[in-house]
């Protein structure tokens, strides 16, 4: 059962498809996993009691249902050691967002060139945000890779001085604060009706991107970091 007082990211470990609902309503479960389910709900100016009485129906009872759709398998991810968490957020979050980021870069060119008479305004700022998300990830991958993963592997029952933790927790709210920002600019990734096939297909690899990378933050901080500190 949700409540309104519970942390967004344990509604999200207790009932994984809300995610779906929360990337709708632009809850923020990754970098805000730790306010009040309906504090969020409130600065949406949505009345908070309908909205869970709906969240209820649609993931409690529907979770009671079926186990099989889950998005996520928050119960197996729970289960791994630190290490097997590393292997798994490298072999599948970095993989997919690294050949997202190379796709997308080589898209955003394309269509920056063919559509800059009409869709200039956009397509300049979007070029900017991306360009500025590509750089973080791909910085921010290769330090927990080379440097936080292991050190966590090396330190996870000793000494803790270097709080490297806090250091990627910052890195995820400015990777989130340029994915809010991409968002706006592309219209939650609608394409302008005179967009070609490339600029659709530019919005929807970014949608993916940006999806991808909320549930890999929400991994890391709500699942990954917690266990190196003891939490869970
Ligand atoms: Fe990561
Ligand atoms: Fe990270």
């Amino acid at each position: 059962m949700i409540t309104g007082k519970m942390k967004i990211n344990d509604v999200v470990k207790a009932y994984p498809k809300s995610i779906e609902i929360f990337n709708d309503f632009h809850i923020d479960y990754c970098c805000g996993g730790n306010d009040a389910l309906e504090d969020a709900i409130k600065e949406l100016g949505i009345e908070v009691k309908s909205f869970i009485e709906v969240l209820n129906k649609k993931l409690v009872n529907q979770e009671n249902k079926s186990h099989e759709d889950q998005t996520l398998d928050i119960d197996r991810l729970m289960k791994m050691s630190i290490q097997e968490l590393i292997n798994y957020i490298i072999d599948t979050h970095h993989l997919k967002e690294r050949n997202l980021l190379a796709e997308i870069d080589e898209l955003i060119n394309k269509v920056f060139f063919v559509h800059y008479e009409h869709h200039q305004e956009q397509l300049i700022s979007l070029h900017t945000l991306f360009s500025d998300l590509r750089k973080e990830l791909q910085q921010h991958f290769v330090k927990e890779e080379k440097l936080v993963f292991p050190y966590m592997l090396k330190n996870f029952s000793g000494d803790k001085s270097i709080d490297y933790v806090k250091s990627l927790e910052d890195e995820h709210d400015a990777a989130g604060n340029l994915i809010k920002e991409i968002t706006a600019c592309t219209n939650e990734f609608t394409a302008p009706e005179d967009g070609c096939a490339s600029y659709r297909v530019l919005f929807q690899k970014l949608h993916e991107l940006i999806k991808d990378v909320y549930i890999h933050i929400f991994i890391e901080n709500s699942l990954l970091f917690k266990k190196y500190e003891g939490e869970i």
